[in-house]
């Protein structure tokens, strides 16, 4: 997801925090797509302070694999970091308009994770000290979730 935004927007600089070795598979692809030099990635977890005053930080089905105070541990990282004008987004699947129960059950039993529902993010985000700003189908499986800091 990351090297096909940055192929697409040749302006834009970034960051992608994963945990290893995942992190180093991504400089591995990250080179390969001659986006090295536009991209840091760091081998550590989004549980610890994250890299600060980014524009956007993007969380993509990351929140479904966590129970509410692990989510909630997540996107206040996020919202330590940002700057009043930064946008925190995350695509996920939506319950209700796109996860089903089968998913939500698949989520709680392989990671104590859930699915949430438009409102249920929305409460999520707002114990974190983000608001939710916007919630725009993305495809037939993900929505877009848009927090900014409160
Ligand atoms: C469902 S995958 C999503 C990966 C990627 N965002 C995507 O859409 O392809 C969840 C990711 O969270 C990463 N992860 C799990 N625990 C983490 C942590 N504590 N800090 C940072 N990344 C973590 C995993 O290594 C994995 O890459």
């Amino acid at each position: 997801m990351l090297a096909a935004i940055l192929e697409t927007t040749p302006h834009l600089r970034a960051h992608l925090v994963d945990l290893e070795p995942t992190a180093s598979e991504a400089r591995t692809t990250f080179a390969g797509r001659g986006l090295a030099d536009r991209v840091e990635v760091r081998g550590g977890s989004f549980f610890d302070p994250l890299p600060a005053k980014a524009d956007a930080y993007l969380l993509v089905d990351i929140l479904h694999n966590w129970d509410d105070e692990n989510a909630r541990r997540i996107l206040t990282r996020c919202a330590e970091a940002a700057g009043r004008s930064a946008r925190i987004l995350a695509i996920e699947a939506v319950s209700g308009i796109h996860a089903s129960t089968e998913m939500d059950l698949v989520m709680l039993v392989h990671f104590g994770g859930r699915e949430r529902r438009v409102e249920e993010f929305r409460a999520l985000a707002s114990s974190a000290g983000l608001v939710l700003a916007s919630a725009a189908p993305l495809t037939s499986q993900r929505g877009l979730l848009e927090f900014r800091v409160a």
